[in-house]
């Protein structure tokens, strides 16, 4: 079914000036003739999309990409300099912090200047206010000025009052960032229900989990271009690989940051360490289930008979989360002497999304004796993969609905 496009943005461009001349005196400021000399900054590139009606759709992108640019766009608060965008329905959005709220105004009294903006009548919002204040749970506070209000509360309300004048088209900036876990589950149920009624949502967040699984779409905008759109876990999962990327360049450097310590006899040495991928490319973050190899080079200044290696691996917070060696798994090395590499190959990652700490080992037989210990020495960095579960690590399992008597029968009996 091809629904109706109910927001079209075609080819818009935004530009700010950022002015030059900074720390001019009121003085200056007051006595200069010519205009300031500016720069024109273009937060949005020529960006274009369509939405259909009851789609859910997320804005991704790094700071200053141009979300928020983006959604006031929408909102109508900017105008584009060039381009156009046609809006099918009724609006209400929630911006950025406390945007649209008068400081010196009650809760009450911005609920209705904002309802009355929104397009709601005074009977209207008098029909509405407790259901606004109740699901703000600000009741205790509604009658106070909103500038003492803490940025969560702002929230509370800014939410309350967007969701309570019955838009089409609900646009909400970041709000999932500020609010408490237990608001935060309130306004994502919310956004459930009004999805689920039909209508239709456009998220800006830096939630990627949250964006995966509550948006249908979603767009990525980089440095104010569209980078792309498309299915909202497959552009979260472009965005998040081009992440990884970026900090995989930062991270190379980074390979014994956490030195831990280091102890042994040293008649074998571990020389290098490396993590490598499935095309054997050097790498730090890896994706829950991915092969992953550890790669140990060694030094031996003598002849070593049956040394044992091993792996370790902790969380950033201390949680041992495995420890083995060559002979728990039944693998004995004769002997070696000289230099040569010794790989532990993780065939399926299953740590999940989190940063670990590697220990690399060699011991002698009766795993006593250390000849060299390197204790969380090398940092690994995991991103969520296809095998996005919660915790620390993915128990390979599998579901199934089991055939059973259904108990209301049972009961009868
Ligand atoms: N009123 C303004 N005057 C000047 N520059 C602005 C203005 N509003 C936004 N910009 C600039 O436009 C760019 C995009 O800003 P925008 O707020 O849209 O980013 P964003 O993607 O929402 O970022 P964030 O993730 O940090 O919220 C930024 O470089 C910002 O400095
Ligand atoms: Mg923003």
């Amino acid at each position: 079914m091809a629904g109706k496009v109910v927001i079209r943005v075609d080819d818009v461009w935004k530009n700010f000036k950022i002015y030059q001349e900074r720390n001019l005196s009121l003085k200056e400021t007051l006595l200069r003739r010519r205009r300031a000399k500016y720069e024109a900054f273009w937060a949005l590139k020529g960006v274009s999309f369509e939405v259909e009606e009851g789609t859910t759709i997320g804005i991704i992108g790094e700071n200053g990409s141009g979300k928020s640019s983006m959604l006031k766009i929408l909102a109508k608060i900017l105008r584009p300099n060039k381009g156009s965008i046609e809006i099918n329905g009724k609006i209400s959005a929630l911006l950025e912090l406390g945007a649209g709220f008068h400081p010196d105004l009650t809760g009450r009294e911005n609920t209705y200047l904002n309802g009355s903006i929104l397009g709601l009548t005074r009977a209207q919002i008098d029909e509405r206010i407790d259901d606004i204040i109740a699901f703000s749970e600000l009741s205790k506070f509604i009658d106070m000025p909103v500038k003492s209000y803490s940025s969560g509360m702002y929230v509370r309300l800014g939410f309350a009052v967007a969701i309570n004048v019955d838009p089409d088209i609900l646009l909400v900036d970041e709000i999932l960032a500020v609010g408490d876990e237990s608001f935060q589950r309130k306004c994502l149920n919310k956004l459930y229900e009004l999805k689920e009624q039909g209508k239709t949502i456009v998220v800006v967040s830096h939630a990627l989990d949250q964006v995966r699984n509550i948006c249908d779409e979603a767009i990525w905008l980089e440095h104010g271009v569209m980078k792309e759109s498309g299915r909202a876990a497959q552009v979260v999962d472009s965005y998040l690989e081009e992440v990884n990327r970026q900090e995989e360049s930062k991270a190379t450097e980074l390979e014994e940051v956490e030195h831990g310590a280091r102890w042994g006899s040293g008649e074998v040495k571990i020389t290098g360490v490396r993590f490598l991928d499935d095309v054997e490319n050097e790498r730090h973050i890896f994706k829950t289930g991915e092969r992953l190899v550890v790669e140990m080079d060694y030094e031996a200044s003598e002849e070593i008979a049956r040394p044992v290696f091993g792996v370790a691996i902790h969380s950033r917070d201390g949680v041992h989360i495995t420890g083995t060696n060559s002979k728990f798994s039944g693998t004995i090395f004769d002997k070696i002497a000289g230099k040569g590499s010794v790989r532990y190959v993780i065939e399926l990652l299953p740590l999940l999304k989190g940063s670990y700490v590697v220990s690399t080992v060699v011991y002698d037989f009766s795993c006593l004796h250390p000849y060299d210990h390197h204790d969380r020495a090398y940092m690994l960095e995991v991103s969520s993969g296809e095998l996005s579960d919660y915790g620390v690590f993915h128990i390979p399992a599998s579901w199934g609905l089991h055939d059973r008597q259904p108990i209301r029968e049972l009961e009868k009996d």
